[in-house]
């Protein structure tokens, strides 16, 4: 991986006329598709979700390499509780085992680990090896990978309502000064600016709960590859379309 390497600057200046042509900072992903990719190969579900840790790989790589701001990776989501239970163990053994291939990678690289959603129902390891990974790199201003993980939008609201109603109640907060800014503090992504690009794989054209508040003025890009098989060519193909595209956020 190579942060904001000047040939790449060069590259884009020439390719799309400069570097003022919008790119997008934040870019959020639904990886779906990774239990039909088993399935298709007659290969039990985890497999799939084993295989998607590489294109997870390969994606951070190209975000880096591509001067991405911030990543987010929908990785879990209230809903998958329904699962099987060792499918869902399976899963969420997933992060520490990335964390602890990668982790000095992303260290090299400058990357910054983040969480999104509620840690407290995960699994004591996995919720160690990611708080080591979000202390190790807390101090890195590159790219910022978000994990939502235990992540649910509606709960997400519901969460920071009851956090409004309590400063409000406590005079933190008065309701004069309550406006969408205010309310977008409560919430996990606080601190993050609102994604660009969301890409869904896997097919389907559905947000399944994902970053409601946040997604108001993102533009989708849908594509039908299973995640497992998600390239970086198809990852730089969703960026060139995003550049396509003339956000008007309601204006003319
Ligand atoms: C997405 O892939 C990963 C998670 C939800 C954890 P799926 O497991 O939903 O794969 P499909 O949609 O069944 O193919
Ligand atoms: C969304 O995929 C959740 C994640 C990718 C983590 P799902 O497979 O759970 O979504 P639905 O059930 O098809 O809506
Ligand atoms: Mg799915």
């Amino acid at each position: 991986m190579s942060m904001r390497d000047p040939l790449y600057e060069e590259e884009r200046t020439v390719l799309t006329g400069g570097p003022e042509a919008d790119v997008s900072k934040h870019v959020a992903v639904i990886m779906d598709g990774s239990g039909r990719w088993a399935k298709e190969r007659g290969m039990p579900r985890f497999a799939g979700h084993k295989e998607g840790v590489a294109t997870v790989v390969k994606v951070v790589k190209a975000a880096v390499d591509r001067s991405v701001e911030v990543l987010t990776l929908y990785t879990f989501s209230t809903e998958n509780w329904k699962r099987p239970k060792a499918e869902i163990e399976f899963i969420l053994k997933l992060p520490k085992e990335f964390l602890g291939v990668h982790l000095p990678e992303l260290m090299a690289n400058n990357v910054r680990i983040e969480v999104i959603g509620d840690m407290g129902k995960l699994p004591v390891a996995t919720r160690k090896a990611i708080q080591y990974a979000m202390d190790r790199t807390r101090h890195n201003n590159g790219l910022q990978l978000n994990f939502a993980l235990n992540y649910g939008s509606r709960q997400e609201m519901l969460v920071a309502m009851k956090a409004v109603f309590e400063d409000l109640n406590q005079q933190k907060l008065s309701l004069d000064d309550l406006d969408e800014q205010q309310f977008s503090k409560y919430l996990y992504t606080a601190d993050t600016t609102e994604p660009d690009l969301l890409i869904r794989t896997g097919g389907e054209k559905r947000l399944s709960n994902f970053l409601l508040w946040q997604l108001a003025y993102t533009e989708f890009w849908f594509s039908d590859v299973l995640w497992p098989d998600f390239t970086e060519q198809n990852f730089l193909d969703a960026l060139e379309a995003y550049g396509q595209r003339k956000r008007r956020y309601g204006g003319v």
